[in-house]
């Protein structure tokens, strides 16, 4: 790491205002560490823990690394809206807030780790219905395993992480409890097919509510949550909320009427493109690879391709024709994959799931 490298980390850090603290738990380090890239007393820095960095203030990879045609400014981004974007002058009051989970499962249990980079783990509340599930991750977070009244009475953001057919029992057991409250909360639901206007129903109150549909990889950062929220939420619980998930990946608002179509590419999608991968590492197998190259490469490769995508905006059209030379390897491949339906198996599995879901709904 150059010594301009680390005089780029240290001016911009002091320019923005940042503690090494706060920079720190956005890039998901120690303070030291970043005390040390500051100093150039680290030789060499990860491509991803250089991106969070950059990101974390507000400036590009390119320009951390010397880049003179980069300026400082933050990359354009102009198809997410980036919860990173929330800079820390905008979250005035987030260190104050409390949140919980009520149900810490596979979603609720990704987004309270996600938080946990954000948030101190005194900040957050964990419940669930078997309580020892919720105490061990609260163990491993330093956050705080509670019962879900103590939830409802004391969080300002409260996260529904149970099952949509539990919900109605979980909200006719908080109802009181929610009435009684003299402090503003925020009701977060990730409940798949559930609309914000039927939590209220349910409930039978009118406290703002944020309508989530996060995915699994919110656990390693890289996931994609679309969220609505109703009309009563405002400007700033808007922001905390954005603030509170900023360390799970992307954050993008939908219209609520789209939500489930969204759900049904970027939440069932992971266990679609899952298969793909599983299916490609078999292939390999099947040509003599070892299984866990077989499987490294299915993925880094997949990982390689969305991320060309997304980086260059080129239509995934463009990138596959570069990669197809004429008479060659990879058109086979494709002529392969069309004779067994694949496009039209993809569109269909994302039919289904969305046809799903306003089964569910009924
Ligand atoms: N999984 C996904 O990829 C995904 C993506 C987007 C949205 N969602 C939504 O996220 C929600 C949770 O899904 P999940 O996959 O995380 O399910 P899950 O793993 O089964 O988690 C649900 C959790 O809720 C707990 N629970 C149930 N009733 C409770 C109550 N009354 N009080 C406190 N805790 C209670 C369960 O406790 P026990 O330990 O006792 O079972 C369980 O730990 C669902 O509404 C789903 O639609 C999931």
């Amino acid at each position: 790491m150059s010594e301009g490298m680390a005089q780029r980390i240290r001016e911009l850090r002091k320019a923005k205002k940042l503690t090494l603290e706060q920079v720190a738990r956005v890039v998901g380090v120690e303070k030291s560490t970043v005390r040390k890239w500051e100093t150039g007393m680290i030789a060499s820095m990860r491509w991803d823990k250089i991106a969070s960095l950059a990101k974390a203030l507000g400036t590009t990879p390119a320009y951390l690394m010397g880049n003179r045609t980069e300026t400082a400014a933050p990359a354009p981004q102009p198809v997410w809206e980036e919860a990173a974007a929330v800079t820390f002058d905008d979250t005035e009051g987030v260190d104050n807030m409390t949140i919980g989970f009520i149900g810490t499962g596979n979603m609720g249990g990704a987004l309270a780790i996600s938080a946990a980079k954000v948030l101190s783990g005194g900040q957050i509340y964990l419940a669930n219905r078997t309580p020892e599930k919720a105490a061990a991750l609260a163990e491993r977070l330093g956050a705080v395993a509670v019962d879900n009244d103590s939830i409802a009475v004391e969080c300002d953001y409260i996260f529904l992480g149970v099952k949509p057919q539990m919900m109605q029992g979980l909200l006719d057991s908080l109802r009181l409890l929610l009435a009684a409250r003299k402090t503003p909360c925020v009701l977060v639901t990730m409940a798949a097919g559930l609309t914000m206007e039927s939590i209220r129903t349910m409930l039978g109150l009118d406290l703002p509510v944020i309508r989530i549909m996060p995915n699994v990889a919110c656990r390693v950062g890289q996931g994609l949550t679309l969220y609505s929220c109703s009309a009563d939420v405002t400007a700033e619980q808007k922001r905390e909320f954005l603030r509170i998930l900023s360390a799970s990946g992307r954050l993008e608002e939908l219209d609520e009427h789209l939500i489930d179509a969204g759900s049904a590419v970027a939440g069932c999608g992971g266990a679609f493109a899952c298969l793909f991968m599983e299916a490609l590492a078999d292939g390999g197998v099947t040509c003599g690879l070892p299984r866990d190259k077989a499987m490294r490469y299915a993925q880094q490769m997949l990982l390689g391709a969305a991320a060309l995508a997304l980086e260059t905006g080129e239509h995934p059209g463009v990138i596959k024709d570069s990669i197809c030379s004429p008479g060659g390897t990879t058109i086979a491949g494709v002529r392969a994959l069309e004779q067994g339906g694949f496009r039209s198996a993809a569109m269909e599995s994302v039919i289904a799931a969305y046809e799903r879901t306003l089964e569910l709904k009924k």
